[in-house]
């Protein structure tokens, strides 16, 4: 995780380095830093804390905001406390050499022994300032360039990386590459000026143009010269291409909501929208994904299916789980991709993976990839980042579309995620004919109400804020669900865990009584999503359970619903659909709950404790 930051070119470059890390945040919040170089020296500034900490000290002397070179650096922190010593930028012990660097050095220890005993000494416990002095070791002993010099240093390190490296003795360039996280270099007019930036959001008001190094890359960023990019480990030229960014300002700012992710609750609407957009002709009975139709063979005649995600993605895999089997009668296997990476998992190339990441970086997401590959299995991606490390490593894929999402507890990603994989599952369904042609064409058309029946939910904001206000001082809480809703009672759980810090539990409905239900006095909140589809009798068995414990029922049902209403202390309404498109609707209540108690108790929403958007650590 961590967010990096740079620039060189004509402008100041404070005021584009430190607005640049209050966009990347979201990767890491613990401690923050930046260095500037006025053409004599390198002004360092860091602190433990956010963004808005390290500005406070910048304000104080208007020297360390002066330059037209900067690198900056936000914290997640892996190797030694969030503190200030500990943050980036680091600089090498010659004093000729700043780093900013996201990743883990795995070796660092061994490598950090070999420095001591050449004389180096540390002041931090970080991975990276080892790595920056190994780099100024290697560039005095082989009387090299900067860039070759980071290059053979990079050989001998274990690990992942993105980097960005100056040198106060070769003022006119800086040097970057990755391996296992991600990095993009804005290209200004006429390579008077360039952006580097762990995503494009830091620069999009300067340039659209952009060059994503892949993998093993490095690139030497000369200004008047470009950008020259070489594999790390045999020293071949790479021919980068520069691409269009496709992002706007307006989608990565709050536009009048208090927080990120009431914004983007509020954005499902239309991300949902964007991501059938093009996919569904309804009065055709088409579906058209382009990543499904070349490799329509694969989907068609595959032993199964295999879902790998982390968090909220791995939830959304678990609804594909039932769309699949339900309308393609595949069957599927939904795997943490930390879990299955390391499992020794049997993989035949009759299998098709697909992974699901809303970042596309997720580490172990991609290691889960990496392993199906080299089984010979088909692996699609689903990845809401364009141009992701998750979006190159598959062999096909389709985007969520969902627009960028910063706020760290996922909403639109998962809605957009199931929206994919539903197309996805339809249309191996009316392929294979497990699904009847009939009935495609009218679940296409409810797929396309889904959109203004998420619109008509999202009005019961009061509703929801007078449920949080009575459950906000909860200890724990219970979420139930069955069928396609079980998955979402698990990701309602993890919204409310992960944004208020309450303790919080999802369950298939029916397993409660084979242990939770011992935990059911009146003081446990238990949410029931109980819609009048699928196993609705069943549910409403569940909740006279609850009931005759005294545990509280918060009951998100079908609009009209009699039933339930009458034994719930509170119910949510949410309008009809197809038992298969629900969670799509369910979900919108929960993550409304788990926001308005998270502000109710104060707690930062965007960038909940010890969290993370990008996990691109193990
Ligand atoms: O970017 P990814 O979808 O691969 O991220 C996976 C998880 O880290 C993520 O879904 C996480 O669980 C969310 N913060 C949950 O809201």
């Amino acid at each position: 995780m961590c967010g990096i930051t740079g620039y060189i070119g004509y402008r100041d470059a404070y005021p584009i380095v430190i607005n640049g890390l209050k966009r990347l945040e979201y990767r890491g919040y613990d401690s923050a830093g930046i260095m500037l170089y006025d053409g004599e020296t390198m002004h360092l500034s860091k602190t433990k804390g956010k963004v808005c900490d390290l500005e406070e000290i910048t304000n104080t002397n208007e020297k360390r905001k002066k330059g037209k070179i900067g690198i900056g650096h936000t914290r997640w922190a892996t190797h030694g406390v969030p503190n200030d010593v500990n943050s980036h930028p680091h600089f090498s012990q010659s004093g000729n050499l700043a780093i900013v660097h996201n990743g883990i050095i795995e070796n660092y220890d061994t490598l950090k022994k070999e420095l001591i005993a050449r004389g180096y000494s540390f002041k931090s416990d970080t991975d990276t300032e080892v790595l920056v002095n190994l780099i100024d070791e290697v560039k005095k002993n082989e009387g090299c360039k900067l860039g070759k010099a980071v290059q053979l240093a990079l050989t001998q390190v274990i690990g992942a990386y993105a980097i960005a490296v100056f040198d106060k003795t070769k003022p006119n360039e800086i040097i970057v590459a990755r391996l296992g996280s991600p990095i993009a270099i804005g290209v200004g007019k006429d390579f008077t000026e360039f952006f580097i930036a762990s995503d494009a959001s830091p620069f999009i008001e300067y340039t659209k143009e952009v060059i994503y190094l892949d993998e093993h890359e490095l690139a030497i960023i000369k200004l008047d010269k470009g950008v020259k990019v070489r594999k790390i480990n045999d020293d071949s030229l790479v021919d980068a291409k520069i691409e269009e960014l496709q992002m706007n300002l307006e989608q990565i700012e709050k536009g009048g909501y208090d927080h990120f992710m009431l914004k983007e609750i509020h954005e499902q609407p239309k991300a949902i929208t964007d991501t059938y957009r093009g996919r569904i002709l309804a009065d055709e009975g088409i579906i058209k994904m382009a990543g499904v139709d070349n490799n329509l063979e694969k989907f068609l005649t595959a032993n199964r299916i295999i879902i790998v995600g982390c968090g909220t993605s791995w939830h959304a895999g678990l609804v594909g789980e039932y769309l699949f089997e339900h309308l393609a009668r595949i069957p599927v296997e939904v795997e943490y991709a930390s879990e299955f990476r390391y499992r020794d998992p049997i993989i035949t190339p009759k299998d098709v993976v697909i992974a699901i990441s809303q970042s596309g970086e997720t580490a172990d997401t991609l290691a889960a990839i990496k392993l199906a590959k080299s089984k010979g299995a088909f692996v699609f991606g689903v990845c809401n980042v364009v141009g992701s490390s998750i979006a190159r490593e598959t062999h096909a894929g389709a985007y969520t579309h969902a627009g960028p999402e910063i706020g760290v507890a996922s909403t639109k990603a998962f809605t957009t995620q199931i929206t994919v994989l539903s197309l996805i599952a339809l249309k191996l369904g009316s392929e294979k004919g497990t699904y009847a042609k009939a009935n495609f064409q009218n679940y296409l058309r409810r797929m396309e109400l889904i959109p203004s029946k998420v619109e008509e939910l999202l009005k019961i904001d009061n509703q929801i804020k007078e449920i949080a206000h009575i459950y906000k001082d909860a200890y724990n809480c219970l979420y139930l669900g069955r069928g396609f809703n079980f998955p979402v009672a698990l990701e309602g759980a993890l919204k409310l865990k992960e944004i208020s810090y309450i303790h919080a539990e999802g369950y298939p409905a029916a397993e409660m009584k084979h242990g939770p239900i011992a935990l059911i006095d009146e003081n446990m909140p238990v949410f029931v999503i109980a819609i009048n589809k699928g196993h609705y009798e069943k549910i409403v068995s569940n909740i006279q359970e609850i009931k005759a414990r005294s545990g509280k029922i918060i009951a998100i049902v079908t609009q009209g619903d009699v039933e339930v209403k009458r034994i719930a202390d509170h119910i949510i309404e949410i309008p009809e659909t197809e038992e298969a498109l629900s969670p799509l609707l369910t979900t919108i209540p929960l993550q409304l709950l788990s926001y308005y108690i998270a502000v109710m108790l104060n707690k930062n929403v965007d960038q909940p404790r010890n969290l993370a958007k990008a996990v691109t650590v193990e």
